[in-house]
């Protein structure tokens, strides 16, 4: 399969009652992983664009919890998606050796990351002429 149509977006049942809503995401159920890092990004805003690499070894559910923002995504061949995200509802999979931007953040922007891996620098591909060749060790799924 394409590493592009790997990419896909899964909805979280809304656990919500007259006090408000409550989203549970477990590990290897709810994600095609288990989690062992979690990190969220914030007061970004429409001029920036974050990411800007891909990983050989980390997965990643991204989940726009707050305000909303747009991701991004490339494959070794080039093809592109763009996701608009602005549910809580709504986690977006990468899988391994995807090129990701984030970019159009709205003020209130908070985008919760989920990964399989902890964080290393040297598992970060940031070259994209270098990605689009497929040149980067590590492409293994
Ligand atoms: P960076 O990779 O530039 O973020 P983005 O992908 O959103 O553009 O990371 C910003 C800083 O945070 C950088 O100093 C590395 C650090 N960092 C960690 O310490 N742990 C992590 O899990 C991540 C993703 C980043």
């Amino acid at each position: 399969m394409k590493a592009i149509d790997r990419v896909k977006l899964i909805g979280f049942p809304v656990r919500g009652d007259e006090r408000g809503k409550l989203i549970a995401v477990e590990n290897d159920t709810d994600i095609p992983f288990s989690i062992r890092r979690i990190f969220y990004i914030y007061g970004s805003d429409d001029k920036v664009v974050r990411g800007q690499h891909a990983n050989r070894r980390s997965e990643f559910v991204l989940i726009n919890v707050a305000g909303s923002c747009k991701i991004r995504v490339t494959d070794a061949d080039g093809e592109t998606r763009v996701f608009v995200m602005d549910d809580p509802s709504v986690g977006l999979y990468l899988p391994t050796m995807v090129w990701k931007d984030m970019y159009d953040f709205s003020p209130d922007s908070v985008l919760l990351v989920l990964s399989n891996e902890k964080y290393d620098p040297d598992e970060y591909v940031r070259n994209f002429d270098e990605f689009l060749k497929g040149k980067t060790e590590g492409a293994d799924r």
